[in-house]
Formats: structure tokens, sequence, C-alpha cells
């Protein structure tokens, strides 16, 4: 099921389970590559990227058992191939992972670059960096990461500074340095709750890492690692992205599984916005109280800044909001190709090369347009849709959802990388599509 029409113009109401954190569960899977034994995670969602890499793991001889809908076992004790399928890994991001697990645990990995969602060049170079610095020889040609440490097999620890904070070549780097010898020191890194996740679980298999409030983390290698049980923490993007549509379709929508202090942040704008929620242990419910919505200006940054990945739905409700409405992206700098089908849709949405902010932005006077202004309230009104990539083509769904007559949304599938049943949920929450 690639397309849905979309009948839209009704709030979204009622309650949905978000699932385990995407982007926790693709660097925790490869961690298993790390011993021989049985790692164990709970809280898995079931979403493509996840079933790709688990598919990667059994390619490359790993026991992957499906205990239930969202555990698996991985046992990576008879790993027989370390060449990681092309194919598969092409069709994620996450799958540079496997540079950084192949690469500690076995002294040699060769790993397609990656693919994912295009949101500009996505380069690599800080990973490599990374592996270099711990004694690796990387070479990357004809499509290929080729990684190795020459003679002596083990990587040993090195002085890493990132570049450019990097949340994959944060906990690449990490993955990589667990086993090797020595220590190293991670500096200029991201800190999202993914990779204090990841922390976690490296940790519960016997490593030693410690992190500064300067975002250095501190990696003691060892020599042997185990394996892990682990539940993983929910996705606070999934979170985010629900809580848009409920102010987008003026619905009211209870989260189970929302987390307060993943989404503090995120809480903030929300309320400025003049959305209510309501915060439980079980999840946090999101509605629109009615009236009019406020304008905001956000930046996005790492954490504990505003997520980048929360900015593309949020914009959806912003279209709705009274008054000009500034967002600024200064993670990517090519994340707003998804307004223009909401400009189609009625939207008043101008992009600028300015930095249209005040935090220190890379893309300061380079050619690109990461800064948003959306005016608003402007009615949106169906049409057809081709989803451009995951977190765009959700912000698209929720559009559709709020835009009054049908829309046909396109390439659908796109979705189910990163959200888990959304078509249960959006029937759970009435919506009316087929
Ligand atoms: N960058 C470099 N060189 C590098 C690494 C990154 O220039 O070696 C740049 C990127 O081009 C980008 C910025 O640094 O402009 C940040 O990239 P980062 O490495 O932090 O992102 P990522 O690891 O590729 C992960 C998530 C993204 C999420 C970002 C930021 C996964 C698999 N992906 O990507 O999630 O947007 O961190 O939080 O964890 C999504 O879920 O839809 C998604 C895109």
């Amino acid at each position: 099921m690639t397309k849905y029409l979309i009948e839209g113009g009704h709030p979204l109401h009622g309650t949905i389970e978000i699932s385990g954190a995407k982007n926790a569960a693709v660097p925790i899977i490869p961690a298993a590559l790390l011993v021989d034994g049985v790692c164990r995670i709970e809280n898995v969602p079931q979403i493509s990227d996840v079933t790709l890499i688990l598919q990667i793991l059994r390619e490359l001889g790993a026991d992957v058992r499906t205990i239930n809908r969202t555990t698996v076992e991985i046992d990576c004790s008879h790993i027989r191939n370390r060449q990681v399928p092309y194919e598969l890994a092409r069709k994620i991001r996450a799958s540079y992972y496997l540079v950084g697990a192949l690469l500690g645990r076995f002294g040699w990995a060769e790993v397609p670059l990656p693919g994912g969602c295009n949101l500009g060049g996505r380069p690599i170079d800080q990973h490599i960096k990374g592996f270099v610095a711990m004694g690796a020889e990387v070479d990357v040609r004809n499509g290929l990461i080729y990684a190795q440490v020459p003679g002596r097999g083990c990587l040993a620890g090195g002085q890493v500074y990132l570049d450019i904070v990097s949340v994959g070549a944060t906990m690449n780097i990490m993955l990589a340095a667990v086993l090797a010898e020595g220590k190293t020191e991670l500096s200029g890194a991201a800190t999202e709750p993914e990779i204090m996740d990841l922390v976690c679980v490296l940790q519960k298999m016997g490593a030693i890492i410690s992190v500064d409030v300067d975002r250095t983390f501190r990696i003691e290698g060892v020599k042997e690692l185990q394996g892990y049980t682990h539940t993983s923490l929910t996705d606070r993007i999934e979170a985010a992205s629900w809580a848009s549509a409920a102010l987008a379709t003026h619905g009211d929508i209870f989260v189970k599984g929302a987390t307060q202090p993943e989404m503090m942040t995120f809480l903030n704008v929300f309320r400025k916005i003049g959305g209510e929620f309501d915060i439980t242990d079980k999840g946090i419910r999101f509605w629109h109280p009615g009236g009019d919505l406020k304008p905001v200006a956000i930046e996005t940054d790492v954490h504990p800044g505003f997520m980048t990945d929360w900015q593309q739905p949020l914009v959806v409700a912003l279209t709705q909001a009274n008054g000009l409405s500034i967002v600024h992206e200064t993670v990517y700098e090519n994340r707003f190709g998804f307004t223009k089908p909401l400009v189609e849709m009625g939207a008043t949405i101008q992009l600028y090369r300015e930095c249209l902010g005040s935090l220190p932005c890379r893309f300061r006077q380079r050619n690109y347009k990461h800064s948003a202004v959306i005016f608003g309230p402007t009615p949106l009104t169906g049409r057809d849709i081709d989803v451009p990539d995951l977190r765009g083509g959700f912000s698209h769904l929720i559009a559709a959802l709020a835009a009054k007559g049908p829309s046909n949304v396109q390439g659908i599938s796109l979705i189910d990388r990163g959200y888990a049943d959304f078509r249960g949920k959006l029937e759970a929450l009435g919506a009316d599509f087929d």
C-alpha cells in the first residue's frame, strides 16, 4: 500500500501508543556485533529501517530471533561474513553504524556508503576522522567504505575532536572505541537522549564511558564485553509528530509513551504557540484548545536544543498560527524542500538563504535556503502529494489531514521507515482515509 486517499478537515481525536525510538534502536542493534552472546532488546520499533538492519545482521551470520512484536534477541557468536550486503545497506542511513561495530570487534569492515533521506550532502567525514584517530585505515571508493586496522587487528584509543556536532559520528566512534586498547577522548560530541540510551547499553555490556559537561565522552577500552538486555527509550520524534498533528487538525491526542524529559524543549514551543498538554506517568495528552494559535520563532539545534526532526511536522501547525513564524534550520542545509507542496495547498511560506536567527550556523553566507518564514493562518486545500522523505512525508500526511477536501498522498512506504503502524494509529484517531 503506497498511496492514501485522505479526506481532510476532521480533528484527530483519541489515544495512540508510540514505539521505541528509531534513532536509538538502529545503533543499539549493531552493538550486538561487539559480543559473543545473546543481546535482548525490548520496545524495538516495527519499522522498515529496523527490519533492514536486522536483515543485514542475519546476512552477516547473526542469529536473530523475534520473541514477540517488539522484542528481539540477537546472537553474533557466529559471524561468518563481514561484507555488508550492498542493496540492503544503501536503503538506510544507519548502516554506517556497522563500520564502528565491525571495526571495533574484528578490526575490519567493508560497508556500502549509507542511504537515507536527502537533507543535504550528509558526509561522513567526522566518522572517518574518528576511526583514523584510533589507528584505522579508511578508504572510500566505488560506493564502499573500507576500514581496517593495519597489523595489530585492534583499534587504539585516540583523541577525537568533532568539527561538526554529529549524532551519527558520536555513536559510531563510541561503538568502535569500547573495545579499543586504551582511552578515547571524544570531544565536540552530541549528547542526544538516543546517544545516552546507547551509552546505557554499552555500560550494561561492560564498557566504561563517562561524559563531561563540555560534551566530551571518555571511553576506557575494555578487553571483552557481554550480552545485554535493554528496553529502548520511546520515540520523541514520533511523539512530537502526533502532537503537531493534534494542533494542525484542531484535535486532541493522548500520546501514550511520550516522556517529558526528552521533550522539554518541544513542550515549551508547543505551549508558546498556544497548544495545551497534560503530562502523566503514562504519556502526554496534546490538544488544540480552540481560538487562535500564536506564531513563534525557533532555531533547530543539537540536544538540548529544538530537534531538526521536530521542525517539519510543526511547520504544518504553524501555517495555522496567527502571524509570522520563523524557523532557522541550523542542522541540515536542505530540510525545507517539503514546504513546496504545503504552499501548493495554500500555505504562505517563504524560504531564505540568510540566517533568520542568532545561533551560530554553518550555513551563513552559503547558498542554502535554510530559513523559513511562515505566514498564517492560511486554510489548506487537499491535493496530490508525492512523499519526499520520512519526516517531510509525515508532515504532508498531517497537512492532508488538516486540509479541506481530498488529498492523494503517494509514496507512503517511505513513512514506514520511521513510524510504526501509522495506519492503525490514524484509524484509532478517526482519520478519514483509504
Ligand atoms: N555531518 C557532517 N559530517 C559528518 C557527520 C555529519 O558534515 O561526518 C553533518 C550532516 O551533514 C548534518 C549535520 O552534520 O548537516 C548533523 O548530522 P548528524 O550526523 O547529527 O546526523 P545523522 O547522524 O546523519 C541522525 C538521525 C537523523 C537526525 C540527526 C540529527 C539517525 C539514523 N539519523 O542523523 O534522523 O535528523 O541525527 O538529530 O540516527 C530522521 O530520523 O528522520 C533523521 C533524519
